[in-house]
């Protein structure tokens, strides 16, 4: 049998990343941040002076991406870059890079290689549509672009980096009509999806909201085991 994999995709801020590292706590699953390997191009691109458009130049930076994740540290090459791919500038440009096909098949494989036993939480945009396709559980998750502003804002001032909420609905606003629009791996609900809208919704309650599924899901699974010839 595969490995199980929950994804978890939606748009920025929505609290995806949050939510897969409770769930994954929970289960026992690895995690996987595939926005993360985004930014660090988006980053590399920045420090090696690659211009936002060379898609050759991005592709080969993301083939060759000297990218460690230690336990909850992200590391490039010598340097930690947990803290600073989570700039607002960074997660811009990563959304440019994104576009470009030969960049995604570049994180393609890498992404793909976190599915190692007991299990994974997979969080990003096409994690349900297209690298786990065949994931059990895909959740879509939401949230009102108010909500994920000020999500995005205490985020910001609570590492220590200049934000502004006005600046923020705007990229974000931009942001979601580059990962929606975009004609590679758009952002969109796999069809089997779980919607969940956490505007108004406690951490705690969309974490529980995944696991009672996941719960039925291997309710349902064991039941066919019994049941198969
Ligand atoms: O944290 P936030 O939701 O703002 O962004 P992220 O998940 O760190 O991803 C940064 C950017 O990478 C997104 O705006 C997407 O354009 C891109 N991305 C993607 O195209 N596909 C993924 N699976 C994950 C991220
Ligand atoms: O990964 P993504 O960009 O979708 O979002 P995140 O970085 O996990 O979450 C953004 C912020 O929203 C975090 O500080 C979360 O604690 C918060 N959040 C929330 O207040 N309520 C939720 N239901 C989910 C996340």
């Amino acid at each position: 049998m595969n490995v199980p994999v929950i994804t978890i995709d939606g748009p920025t801020a929505s609290g995806k990343g949050t939510v897969a590292v409770r769930v994954g706590e929970a289960l026992g699953f690895h995690v996987l941040d595939s926005g993360a390997m985004y930014r660090l191009v988006a980053l590399s691109a920045i420090r090696s002076g690659v211009a936002h458009d060379d898609e050759a130049a991005l592709a080969a930076l993301a083939e060759s991406l000297p990218a460690r994740f230690v336990g909850d540290r992200i590391l490039l090459g010598a340097v930690d870059a947990t803290d600073l791919i989570r700039q607002e500038a960074v997660g811009n440009l990563a959304s440019k890079v994104a576009v470009f096909p030969a960049v995604r098949d570049a994180l393609l494989a890498r992404q793909r290689a976190f599915r190692t036993a007991p299990g994974l939480v997979a969080d990003g945009r096409d994690m349900g549509t297209v690298v786990f396709p065949d994931a059990p559980l895909k959740v879509f998750l939401t949230a009102s672009v108010e909500s994920r502003a000020w999500r995005r804002h205490k985020q910001l001032i609570d590492k220590g980096f200049p934000a502004n909420i006005d600046d923020l609905r705007k990229d974000l606003a931009e942001r979601d009509a580059r990962d929606t629009q975009r004609r590679n791996a758009p952002l969109r609900p796999a069809e089997d999806a779980l919607h969940l809208d956490s505007s108004d919704m406690p951490v705690a309650d969309v974490v529980g909201a995944i696991l009672g599924r996941w719960t039925q899901i291997q309710a349902a699974c064991g039941a066919g085991t019994v049941d198969a010839p």
